[in-house]
C-alpha cells in the first residue's frame, strides 16, 4: 500500500516542466527576443512605454533594463490612443539592420495600426520610426500582434487577434505591405474567437505557428476561471502559407490547434510566445506569464506583474513539446 504513495505524487506532478531560470530584470509582456548579430547579446522587447528593451548575455540573464526603443512614441496617430503606448513588438534582422514591428491600439477595438522602425544596433536612441506598414483596415481582422517570417525569399507578416483570429499577408518590402490581400490562417469558430499573439518559425520540414489562446490579462482573484486564461497552442504546415493543421490533422482554420503549454505551478496564463535558436540550448521558446500567487492576492491586474519565461523545446514525430531544462 505504501508503494502507491510515490505513484500518487507522480500523478499529481505538473504536466509541464518548470520554466528555465531567469536572473536580473525578468519583467516582460508580449516579449520579442533576438540575438544581436555583432556580439551574440540577447535583446528582449516588450509592450510598454515606447517599447521596453532589455538585454542579456544569455536567455537566462542577467537581464538589464536598457530603456525604450521609441521614447517619443510612434508617428502613427490614432484617435484616443497615446502614441507612446506601444504594444506587441516583433523584431528581425535583414539587410544589415533590425526591423521592429509594433502596434498602437485601443484595447478591445479594431481601432489599431501596425508600424515599423529600424535600427543598426537595437539600442535605445538608435531606432528610426517609419510609421504605418500600410496594412488596410478590415472588419474581419484586428491589426495587432505582428510577426514577420521569410518564406521562399519573400516577406510575410502574420497578425491578428479575435474577430477572424490570425491572418497572413505578403509584404512588398519589410517596410510596406503593398497591394497583397490578407488571408486567414487560424481561427477558433467557438465563442469569442480568442486567438492572438502568433509567431511562425521553420524547423526541419515544417513551418510551425504558435499562438496565444484564451483570456489575456484581467488576472485577479476572481477572474478568469481556471483554464480559460491564456495558453499556447501550435499548428504546423508544409508551406507556411495557411495550410496549418494540428496534431490530429484538424485544420487550424476550423478550430484546430494542439496545446503546447498551459498554466502550471506559478506560471499562470503563459502567452505571447516566440522562438530563438540558442547555440547551447537548442530551440528555446520564450513567453510571458503572470505569477499565480500575484493573481490570487490581487483585485487589480497590473502590467508590471508579468514575467518573462523560457523553456527548451523537444521534438517528437515532428511536433514540439516543452522539455525539462
Ligand atoms: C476554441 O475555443 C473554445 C472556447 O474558448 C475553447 O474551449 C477551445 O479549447 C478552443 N480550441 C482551440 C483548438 O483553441
Amino acid at each position: 500500500m505504501f508503494g502507491l504513495i510515490p505513484l500518487l505524487f507522480t500523478a499529481l506532478a505538473s504536466a509541464y516542466p518548470n520554466r528555465g531560470p531567469c536572473t536580473g530584470d525578468c519583467w516582460a509582456h508580449d516579449p520579442a527576443m533576438i540575438q544581436r548579430v555583432s556580439d551574440g547579446k540577447y535583446y528582449r522587447f516588450s509592450t510598454g512605454t515606447g517599447v521596453s528593451i532589455h538585454s542579456s548575455p544569455s536567455v537566462k540573464g542577467p537581464w538589464t533594463d536598457l530603456g525604450s526603443a521609441l521614447p517619443d512614441g510612434s508617428k502613427i496617430t490614432l484617435d484616443g490612443v497615446d502614441s507612446k503606448n506601444i504594444w506587441a513588438p516583433d523584431v528581425h534582422y535583414q539587410n544589415d539592420q533590425y526591423y521592429m514591428y509594433y502596434v498602437l491600439s485601443q484595447i478591445g477595438t479594431q481601432n489599431s495600426q501596425i508600424g515599423v522602425a529600424t535600427s543598426k544596433t537595437m539600442d535605445p536612441g538608435s531606432w528610426t520610426d517609419h510609421g504605418s506598414v500600410g496594412l488596410p483596415a478590415n472588419d474581419n481582422y484586428n491589426r495587432i500582434d505582428p510577426a514577420w517570417i521569410s518564406i521562399g525569399g519573400k516577406n510575410y507578416m502574420n497578425f491578428g487577434s479575435f474577430w477572424g483570429d490570425i491572418f497572413q499577408v505578403q509584404m512588398d518590402t519589410p517596410l510596406q505591405v503593398g497591394g497583397a490581400t490578407p488571408y486567414q490562417i487560424s481561427w477558433n469558430a467557438t465563442l469569442n474567437h480568442r486567438e492572438e499573439g502568433s509567431y511562425e518559425f521553420k524547423h526541419g520540414d515544417y513551418y510551425y505557428l504558435l499562438y496565444s489562446a484564451g483570456i489575456a490579462g484581467k488576472y485577479t482573484k476572481t477572474f478568469p476561471a481556471e483554464g480559460a486564461e491564456y495558453h499556447i497552442r501550435v499548428c504546423r504546415s508544409k508551406t507556411g502559407l495557411g495550410d496549418f493543421v494540428d496534431a490530429d490533422g484538424k485544420s487550424c482554420k476550423e478550430t484546430g490547434g494542439t496545446m503546447l503549454l498551459a498554466s502550471h505551478g506559478q506560471v499562470f496564463g503563459p502567452g505571447g510566445p516566440g522562438v530563438v535558436n540558442d547555440k547551447d540550448l537548442g530551440v528555446v521558446m520564450y513567453y510571458h506569464y503572470y505569477p499565480l500567487a500575484t493573481k490570487q492576492s490581487t483585485d487589480v491586474s497590473d502590467n508590471a506583474n508579468y514575467r518573462y519565461a523560457w523553456n527548451v523545446l523537444g521534438w517528437k514525430d515532428g511536433w514540439p513539446f516543452v522539455k525539462a531544462t
